[in-house]
């Protein structure tokens, strides 16, 4: 059953139209990532679901009931913001227990519902502290716990993760999954950042100015992104693409490239090109798609000799940027595949998973 249904909402702030059509439905139990760049109007969809926005046109349905004239606390929703907004005067134990003793829970439940929301965030030590003794990743606990020690309906959270270093945040990111699976509640989480949502999604909602691109499980967003826009947001580091138009070569089809490179098309992806023949076309190539070529390759690789420009070595990896028909592209290789900057090496192109796109609409064409 959804939780959430959301249709054909629309928010303005004066002239700026926030929200521009959102249609959503998010199942019981579903972990959703809302995910777009700085302004393409995540907090604003989340801020009209929990009703601290009105909608200007459309419907919010929450288990089944309209809830547009309800205000916030109405909702049966908890959110967790960016800013945490703590009260500064009020222990950990009286933060969390807020939202409890505000409506109206019973006082023998209080304490063991606190007790058990600290216990999983591994804040249990410093219920007696106040928010100024305690540290980002601990105020950040704090925020969760007095969300999900409610029993609510819907639980939202605003890029909660932000404020936080690297390695908290990679800490706090699988907390919140593995409390998402312990709690098996319905989730939406906001975030700009494609890794966040990449690792946390049961489900991505990817917006672009106040309308869903395209939503999905993530590895469906990833591996057959429905435009320009969804495969170069996904992935890091991110797709390349490379102008290109697609020839007749022998039996099949290939891409040319600016700089004249050939880049045969396997069977299967040539099939459905037919009318494409001579026209234009972006190849989206990700680093993954690229390899140090080998003797004796399997068919569907194409090869593509390279200057190395830079080395971006992670340890397990090393990304190499190389020109591909004047575009810069990155390659992502095993760490010893390539030593120097200026190397020739052979790269291998797998043409069976790079994707095409028609320049004119920016849609993927296969
Ligand atoms: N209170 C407001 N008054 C006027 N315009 C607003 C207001 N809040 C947001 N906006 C505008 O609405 C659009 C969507 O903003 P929103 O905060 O929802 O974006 P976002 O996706 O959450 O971005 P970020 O990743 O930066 O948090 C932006 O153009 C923003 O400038
Ligand atoms: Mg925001």
């Amino acid at each position: 059953m959804a939780v959430l249904r959301v249709s054909a909402l629309h928010k303005y702030y004066g002239s700026v139209h926030a929200v521009r059509g959102v249609d959503l439905e998010i199942p019981a139990g579903e972990f959703t990532v809302l995910v777009g760049p700085s302004g393409c109007g995540k907090s604003t969809l989340l801020r009209t679901i929990a009703g601290l926005e009105d909608a200007d046109k459309g419907t919010i349905e929450i288990g089944g009931e309209v809830v547009n004239h309800l205000p916030p606390r109405s909702r049966d929703i908890a959110m967790v913001f960016q800013n945490y907004a703590l009260y500064p005067y009020m222990n950990v134990f009286d933060n969390i227990a807020f939202g409890l003793r505000s409506r109206k829970t019973p006082k023998e439940e209080i304490e063991p519902k606190v007790r058990r929301a600290a216990q999983m965030l591994a804040i249990d030590h410093l219920l007696d502290r106040y928010p100024r003794e305690l540290s980002g990743g601990q105020l950040q606990r704090v925020a969760i716990g007095r969300a999900i020690v409610r029993s609510a309906r819907l639980y939202l959270f605003d890029e909660p993760l932000s404020n936080l270093d690297a390695q908290l945040r990679d800490e706090m990111r699988s907390e919140i999954k593995r409390l998402h699976q312990e709690l098996g509640k319905t989730m939406i989480y906001v975030t700009h950042d494609q890794v966040e949502a990449m690792t946390m999604a049961d489900r991505i909602v990817l917006l672009r100015d106040g309308v869903i691109e395209q939503a999905g499980p993530p590895l469906d967003l990833f591996e057959r992104p429905a435009s320009r826009y969804v495969a170069g947001f996904l992935g890091s580091p991110a797709m390349s693409f490379v102008d290109a138009k697609v020839i007749a070569a022998g039996d099949g089809l290939a891409l040319r490239l600016g700089d004249g490179a050939t880049l045969a098309l396997p069977a299967r992806r040539s099939a459905n090109l037919g009318n494409w023949v001579e026209q234009p076309v972006v190849l989206g190539v990700r680093p993954e798609h690229l390899g140090r070529a080998n003797p004796g390759e399997r068919a569907g690789l194409a090869r593509h000799s390279a200057i190395v420009e830079l080395l971006q070595p992670t340890g397990s990896r090393t990304y190499a940027t190389f020109s591909l028909g004047g575009t810069r592209a990155v390659a992502e290789l095993q760490a010893h595949d390539v030593s120097a900057i200026n190397e020739k090496i052979e790269l291998s192109i797998d043409m069976n998973r790079v994707v095409l796109i028609d320049p004119a609409t920016n849609r993927v064409i296969s």
